[in-house]
């Protein structure tokens, strides 16, 4: 790899963003950014400081001071904030099932989407210091908003029914009618509610779509991998 380069890739739930992410991050030697994290830290923080999260100018308010630090190592992407290691708690059910209130306030998402880009721009600029470096940023604005100007950007799809039995292992164990049932709510709801602020069903123009209903993770990956050297080669 000779230059920089920034790769954003968005898609709704159980399309198997994070995974492809975070493989191409470690194939390409390139630095991982999250920013589904960030609406997560967003309402564990409004939680700790007993925002009422029903008020949006509350919210507002402390996202806009949020002491947060994104690890962007894709192999341990810790996430901190205010000092405390929140990494693994904001996958829990208690912040998934409210963290749509948060990613739907147009000020929170208008805060995090410069904080995304300030990330991204840090890469951008270390990428002019060391040979290849660059960043993956994943979440579902990404390719339209936050980095329209990506050299990669990929819409990772898969039909609803492969997204539920995968979320459905993840978060079950098992993709049987019962576990099946439970994710629906949680998988197709919450897509529901964020596709109201952000626009991560359709490809926009120059967007490569892949369709991952089919595949495999490592399959999935391959084909990443192979859309971005296509890309770069083009260059
Ligand atoms: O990808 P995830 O499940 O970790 O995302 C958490 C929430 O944040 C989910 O409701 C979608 C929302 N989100 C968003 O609105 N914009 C992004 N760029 C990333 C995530």
């Amino acid at each position: 790899m000779t230059a920089p380069v920034t790769v954003a890739i968005d898609g709704p739930s159980g399309s198997g963003k994070s995974t492809v992410s975070r493989g191409l991050a470690s194939a390409l030697g390139l630095a991982y950014l999250d920013t589904g994290a960030m609406y997560r830290a967003a309402t564990w923080w409004c939680r700790r400081q007993g925002v009422d999260l029903d008020s949006a100018d509350a919210v507002t308010a402390a996202v806009a001071v949020m002491p947060l630090e994104m690890g962007i190592d894709p192999a341990a992407p810790a996430v901190v904030c205010d000092g405390v290691d929140i990494t693994a708690e904001i996958r829990g059910s208690d912040i998934s099932s409210i963290v749509s209130v948060v990613a739907t306030n147009l000020d929170v998402r208008a805060e995090l989407r410069e904080r995304q880009r300030a990330i991204i721009a840090a890469e951008r600029r270390a990428a002019g210091f060391s040979e290849g470096r660059g960043i993956v940023a994943e979440g579902r604005d990404i390719t339209t908003v936050v980095a329209p100007d990506a050299d990669v950007r990929i819409l990772l799809t898969a039909d609803e029914e492969a997204r539920l039995a995968r979320r459905a292992r993840e978060l079950h164990g098992s993709d049987d009618p019962d576990s099946l049932a439970a994710t629906h709510a949680e998988v197709v709801g919450r897509d529901a509610r964020d596709s109201t602020v952000s626009t991560f069903l359709t490809a926009a123009d120059g967007v490569v779509t892949i369709d991952s209903s089919r595949m495999d993770a490592a399959r999935t990956l391959e084909v990443a991998l192979g859309v971005v050297e296509q890309v770069r080669q083009e260059q």
